[in-house]
């Protein structure tokens, strides 16, 4: 496979994809919305498509010479007033009908661990019906169900820096989120492989209460964790959806559900979440004092 087409190259993980795969030597085609947003971002391609993913136009020649898609549409802190069903299912069918439409021989798509199991959330509905369509396609696919992010753990980082770090339960659930320059790689990996679908975390599986910690440490703060029994968090999981709209509630939803579980995958990747949090120290620092954090 050379050529490849990718959906998201302008977030989190899609960055890092585009950049694993030229590094690799692939042919590039991105489909984006905002081809400005792209060039801020400081990537390129052999070929950038801008248009509205909703418009079959868009994707008039998009798929010429095209090997293999990777797509990482999804809602995340977007508000563009678009549902789950809109975007994580009806984007990512509308880029697997033209794949199937021009044979193209392998479909990765990025959904979430424990995704089937949380099929009541909106979020989680949306993408496992996706998931469900490229089960039933003619096209060969690989499903990436990642643990957490590491661009989701600022949120630790942002509270040890506010000073208290606020927990659901004792703390002791687990979680290897992963970084997303090391889940690029395995994207990438996944146009070769077999597997149907791959789970995967980071190499360090932690407890919320050590996430915590290292995010004091890095802030260099006192270690301050209030834990919030975890009825609070079952109430608000009622009462929310009673006082806000559907598109407020959604990543809260996923949010206060996941808090909860254990979300563990195997492990792959060396990028530690230490290294990640003095990462963000230091450029917190340096946007105080004006000056540039290293590279
Ligand atoms: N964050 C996590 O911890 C986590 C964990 C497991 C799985 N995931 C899933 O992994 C995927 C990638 O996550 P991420 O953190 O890389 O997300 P992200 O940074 O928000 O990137 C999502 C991509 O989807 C695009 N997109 C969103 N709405 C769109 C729309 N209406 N039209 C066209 N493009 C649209 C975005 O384009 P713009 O840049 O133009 O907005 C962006 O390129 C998501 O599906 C997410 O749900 C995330």
């Amino acid at each position: 496979m050379k050529h490849i087409l990718l959906a998201g190259a302008t977030g989190y993980l899609g960055g890092y994809i585009a950049r694993e795969l030229k590094a690799r030597g692939f042919h590039l085609t991105l489909i984006v919305r905002s081809a400005r947003k792209l060039e801020k971002s400081g990537l390129s391609a052999d070929r950038v498509i801008e248009g509205d993913l909703r418009d079959e136009a868009t994707y008039f020649d998009a798929f010429d010479q095209i090997d293999a898609v990777i797509s990482t549409v999804g809602i995340t802190r977007q508000r563009d007033g678009l549902s789950y069903m809109d975007v994580d299912y009806g984007i990512n069918w509308m880029i697997l009908q033209n794949a199937e439409r021009h044979t193209v021989k392998k479909f990765i798509y990025v959904s979430v661990l424990h995704g089937e199991a949380l099929r009541h959330l909106a979020i989680c509905d949306a993408k496992e019906r996706f998931v469900d369509l490229l089960r039933q396609s003619s096209v060969e696919s690989t499903v990436i169900r990642p643990s957490g992010f590491f661009s989701d753990m600022g949120e630790f980082f942002d509270m040890a820096k506010r000073g208290r770090v606020y927990l659901f339960g004792d703390g002791s659930v687990r979680a290897n989120p992963i970084h997303g320059a090391d889940l690029a790689k395995l994207c990438v990996d996944a146009l070769q492989l077999r597997e149907q679908t791959l789970e995967a975390g980071g190499p360090e599986i932690l407890s919320h209460n050590t996430i915590a910690k290292l995010a004091f440490l890095a802030a260099d703060e006192p270690v301050r964790i209030t834990h919030i029994p975890d009825w609070v968090r079952r109430a608000l999981l009622n009462v929310l959806p009673l006082v806000m709209t559907k598109a407020r509630f959604g990543p809260i939803a996923f949010f206060l559900n996941v808090m909860a579980m254990q979300m563990r995958a195997p492990c792959y990747g060396h990028k530690s979440l230490e290294e990640h949090f003095k990462k963000m120290a230091l450029e917190h620092d340096g946007s105080n004092t004006g000056k540039k954090a290293p590279a």
